[in-house]
């Protein structure tokens, strides 16, 4: 048996509680699902700024009424210290999501992007530590390698940053190390890599490129390639990005504690292997797209190549990645059908 598949068996017979910052988003509301459906208590906080309350709604449709009542929703700013001490009351496990995401927000909106993601993380992190948390795990992010040019990346080697929303994701990691010395909170950074998956949201100019694809191709839009689809990711399921936020909120290895881990599948795929697979995905559910992308020029901030070495991850945390991008986009894509037929 897997130390996942280990941990999900214990907890239901030992719940505790859980805090969930971002709840309402993408990747809070799929944390959100699995731990409701494990019957652990969950506290969430949100402001809307980029999540939606229909992703709450459709977790409420997922799990019973009992597990439902198991989770108790603030509607706050982790801007605002008083919320995040009202979220951390009580708390076992933080899982720290709230961010504003976006190299291109970042770049258009530094100072936005910096209050939410340093001042309110740096809100968190006091926050937890007065609380006296067991674990405070963070979303970190794979945009701290920055003009690194090494690849798999390794967590050690890192590069500068290229943008303002790298610069706030690597503060984030320099932060909670110094609150692992100075107060002894115990934090884990999670290096995301591109994160996909359902109620990863595809409207709006900051979308990411897998929901943004899908809604144009459902729709039989043209999809624009930044620079020559040569630029590649290492894409990672969101049940993969699930497992590891469990295993290292309940991690009780000192040497697996104030640590940074990538989080991903480890393997590498274009932009242009991309198209072709989502196109395959949809013509699998009946959707036909038979359009050549548009290249457009490439992105100011946007790294060439990225793939994780995710070892670390293995060794410590025990994280083995249940799905790779095939299996992921399959599920998906076809989340985003029915999601189109409702909301489009
Ligand atoms: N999705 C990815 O591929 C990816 C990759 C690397 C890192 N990350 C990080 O993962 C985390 C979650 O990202 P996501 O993809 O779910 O994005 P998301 O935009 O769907 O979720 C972020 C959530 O945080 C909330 N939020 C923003 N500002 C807030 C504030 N001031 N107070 C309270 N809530 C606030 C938003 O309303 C939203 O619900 C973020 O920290 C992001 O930087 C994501």
């Amino acid at each position: 048996m897997t130390r996942y598949e280990q941990i999900i068996k214990e907890l239901p017979l030992n719940p505790k509680t859980w805090l969930i910052t971002g709840v309402a988003g993408f990747i809070g509301s799929n944390l959100l699902e699995k731990l409701l459906k494990l019957d652990q208590k969950v506290v969430g906080l949100d402001n809307f700024a980029t999540g939606h309350q229909r992703n709450l709604d459709e977790v409420q449709s997922l799990v019973t009424a009992e597990q439902w009542a198991r989770f108790r929703f603030i509607d706050g700013d982790i801007r605002n210290f008083d919320d995040c001490q009202n979220a951390c009351t009580g708390i076992d496990y933080v899982l720290h999501q709230a961010a504003l995401g976006s190299v291109p927000r970042s770049i258009n909106d530094p100072i936005t992007t910096n209050a939410t993601n340093i001042d309110g993380f740096l809100n968190m992190l006091v926050a937890a530590r007065d609380a006296n948390v067991s674990s405070f795990t963070y979303a970190a992010s794979s945009s701290t390698y920055g003009d690194h040019p090494a690849l798999p990346k390794v967590e050690d080697v890192i590069g500068k940053p290229l943008s303002p929303y790298a610069v706030t994701k690597y503060v984030n990691e320099l932060y909670a190390e110094v609150f692992a010395r100075s107060y002894g909170l115990n934090t884990i950074g999670l290096r995301y890599f591109n994160v996909f998956g359902r109620r990863q949201d595809p409207d709006g100019a900051y979308a990411a490129v897998i929901p943004k694809w899908v809604a144009a191709m459902i729709k039989g839009k043209d999809v624009l390639i930044n620079g020559d689809g040569e630029t590649s990711r290492d894409f990672c399921y969101i049940e993969n990005t699930v497992q590891a936020n469990i295993l290292a909120a309940t991690t009780v290895d000192t040497s697996a504690s104030n640590q940074v881990y990538n989080v991903a599948v480890g393997e590498r795929t274009s932009l242009n292997e991309l198209h072709r697979l989502l196109k395959m995905c949809l013509a699998k559910e009946g959707v036909e797209y038979s359009s050549k992308p548009v290249y457009v020029e490439f992105r100011a901030g946007d790294v060439r190549h990225s793939q994780a070495d995710i070892s670390k991850a293995e060794r410590l945390l025990g994280y083995q990645p249940s799905y790779n991008i095939e299996a992921g986009m399959n599920e998906a894509v076809s989340w985003y059908i029915d999601f189109s037929s409702r909301y489009f």
